[in-house]
């Protein structure tokens, strides 16, 4: 007979009490509010939320960029939370791959340099065209940014994340304005990444694009985790429907 088993996940982040105040006084935003969220290792999470809902701060906070006001975020087990200025600088070198909200190309450098361009910083890291073959952009290794379309751009800041060997990558709107056509294949790459046992967390306003990528899902809205679970059942909320799936 056989043995029908579980598969319980380890956990790569373990986020608590997560909070984040920008500015002092009367100009103080309070853009995270008290976030709990664990994240499986392997697995594809979408962050779904509205515009101003603090979901570039934190993702921003996970990629060790910013710190939180309090909180802690613990990755395979260790407060990065507690890190000094070297030690961010040594986890982001050595585990994280962060795909901004803008794309951050240096237009002046070819898509090959622009991916190049992480080989001087990371320990391990792969060749420029297997990054690019990764993402299909074999062919336009020696175009620079103007002369790619918006996809093959964000593509090209996926590929330069690879470059770095990343055990975690944090995706920061990665469909923002582009077409349903360029969405998918975005989504085809992340999935792809996944399959490979990367932990992938995406943030996204749209709950079709997180629908096409994604297996878990957390709603935040102003600063809190509203609900989270498997992204079927998320996605078939009501509420969540209304306001998140546009066109
Ligand atoms: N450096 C900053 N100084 C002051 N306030 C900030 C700063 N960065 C973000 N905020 C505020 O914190 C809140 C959360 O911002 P954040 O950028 O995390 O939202 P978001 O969910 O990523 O939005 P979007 O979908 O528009 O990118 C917003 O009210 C924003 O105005
Ligand atoms: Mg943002």
């Amino acid at each position: 007979m056989q043995n029908v088993q579980s598969v319980e996940r380890a956990t790569a982040f373990s986020v608590q009490g997560l909070t984040k105040i920008y500015g002092t006084g009367e100009t103080q935003v309070h853009a995270l509010r008290g976030v709990d969220l664990d994240l499986p290792q392997g697995e594809l999470t979408v962050l779904l939320g509205p515009s101003g809902s603090g979901k570039s701060t934190f993702l921003n906070i996970l990629g060790g960029l910013d710190s939180p006001t309090g909180g802690t975020v613990t990755f395979q087990g260790r407060d990065i939370t507690a890190l000094d200025s070297n030690g961010l600088t040594q986890y982001r070198r050595d585990h994280v791959g962060f795909v901004f909200q803008f794309y951050n190309l240096i237009p002046s450098l070819t898509a090959r340099e622009n991916v190049s361009l992480v080989t001087e910083i990371a320990t391990a890291p792969l060749r420029p065209d297997e990054a690019l073959e990764l993402v299909g952009l074999s062919d336009r290794m020696d175009h620079f940014p103007a002369q790619l379309s918006g996809g093959e751009q964000q593509m090209l800041t996926i590929a330069r994340t690879l470059m770095g060997n990343p055990q975690i990558i944090l995706l920061d709107e990665p469909s923002e304005g582009l077409a349903p056509v360029i969405v998918q294949q975005i989504a085809a790459t992340i999935r792809t990444l996944a399959a490979e046992g990367l932990t992938v967390l995406l943030s996204e306003q749209n709950v079709r694009f997180a629908m096409h990528v994604a297996s878990r899902a957390a709603v935040i809205e102003r600063g809190r985790i509203l609900v989270e679970g498997p992204i079927a059942d998320i996605a078939a909320d009501e509420g969540v429907r209304e306001a998140y799936l546009t066109p």
